[in-house]
């Protein structure tokens, strides 16, 4: 069977890994904070804050900015659900948007409309990797005071005219599970332009102490004490994950450019299905292709379930795209129930091929070859 993604990893991380236990600080420690700067350079953002999910940091992202239980935050309802669970954790209440269909991104339009007084912030995803209309976004939240938040979960190596993605939010979270282009089996980072954040941030990872890093004992002197100055969590990242991620981050351009070869040759390979929309493309815009998903439009001449379910019989597998968050069981028992057709249809109508870094030249063939048969009725089976 051809998974949907596979972690790419080689002798570095093993190796990493094995200095790292042999060393004897397992924990988070000197080897996350190297990779914390590694990564704010490649954001080309002043910090970077390791935690140990996206989720942790959408969360930590939402206590900096301030959001508690009077708030609202904007955000898509076609998105992992992580997003809004986010904005709930504080109590505050998510106001979900729909998505344009030809980006499945979040509308600019639609945002602008749902901002109220009780707004607090905008979370902007860039889903699968290519990225939401960010500097209209940022005009946004600078036109009516509100806290722009990237949700970059899938956008490491995102690049919009230039800029990395997680560069204009005042906040921006990153993911480092298994699906994603740099991947440690789970992690996560937050990076910030503001120094205020930065430090809030490591103080709220780490149960609400009062310093960032104890530097003394470096310096051969007694560890000073930590004072509980705030309400914190655990969300660090082991120095364990971080060995990896500093070498996965290393392949980071590697990495992208082989998924966009991919993702180049499926386009071409699906040029003529006509109903099977294609992954967005825009000038200027550098797809990193975290997940390649396409859309079967309606009327097209097999419907999602049976077109994965016939991949899956081919050896292929498939995931759907993402949730539509106000469709979702807990969604729809608590709240009114939203009329947000363009992600309902993106939810139950987008499917993910097999997209990941060594993904073989025969495998995309046999992905290839398995698309076309279903579309066109399975003739070419027995070519
Ligand atoms: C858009 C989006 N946000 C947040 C998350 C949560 O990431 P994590 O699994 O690292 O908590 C995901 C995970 O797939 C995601 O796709």
């Amino acid at each position: 069977m051809i998974p949907v993604a596979r972690p790419c990893f080689g002798l570095e991380e093993e190796a990493a890994v094995l200095d790292v236990l042999r060393s004897g600080w397992v924990a988070q420690g000197p080897t996350t904070e190297v990779f914390e700067r590694e990564f704010s350079a490649a954001i080309g953002v002043p910090h970077a804050v390791a935690v140990s999910s996206c989720t942790t940091a959408l969360h930590l992202a939402m206590v900096a900015a301030g959001v508690g239980s009077k708030d609202e935050v904007i955000l898509p309802s076609f998105t992992f659900p992580a997003t809004a669970n986010a904005v709930l954790y504080q109590g505050a209440t998510p106001v979900l948007v729909d998505i344009d269909p030809a980006t499945l991104n979040l509308s600019v339009d639609r945002v602008a409309a749902a901002i109220s007084r009780q707004t607090k912030a905008i979370i902007a995803v860039h889903l699968f990797g290519f990225p939401c209309e960010i500097a209209k976004l940022r005009e946004l939240c600078d036109a009516h005071g509100l806290y722009l938040i990237e949700d970059a979960a899938c956008a490491v190596g995102t690049v919009i005219e230039g800029r990395p993605a997680g560069s204009f939010g005042d906040l921006a979270c990153f993911s480092l599970h298994a699906r994603k282009i740099v991947t440690c089996g789970e992690g996560g980072l937050l990076t910030t332009p503001r120094d205020n954040f930065a430090e809030l941030l490591r103080s709220l990872r780490s149960h609400g102490t009062d310093r960032a890093a104890d530097t003394r004992h470096a310096e051969g002197l007694a560890p000073a004490p930590a004072h509980h100055v705030r309400v914190g969590y655990n969300y660090r990242l082991s120095d364990v994950h971080s060995a990896i991620a500093r070498e996965q981050l290393r392949k980071l351009t590697a990495f992208v450019a082989e998924r966009r070869e991919i993702a180049h040759e499926y386009d071409e390979a699906f040029r003529d299905l006509e109903g099977l929309r294609r992954p967005p493309r825009r000038d200027g815009v550098v797809h990193s292709y975290q997940s390649y998903v396409v859309v079967l439009e309606r009327g097209t001449p097999i419907e999602p379930g049976p077109f994965r379910d016939g991949l899956a019989r081919s050896g292929v597998s498939t995931r759907i795209g993402t949730y539509a968050v106000h469709e979702e069981p807990y969604w729809r028992d608590r709240a009114d129930s939203l009329d947000l057709p363009q992600s309902a249809e993106a939810a139950e109508r987008s499917v993910a091929l097999p997209m990941f870094n060594g993904l073989t030249a025969t495998d995309r063939g046999r992905v290839i070859e398995a698309v076309r048969s279903l579309w066109k009725g399975s003739p070419e089976l027995t070519l």
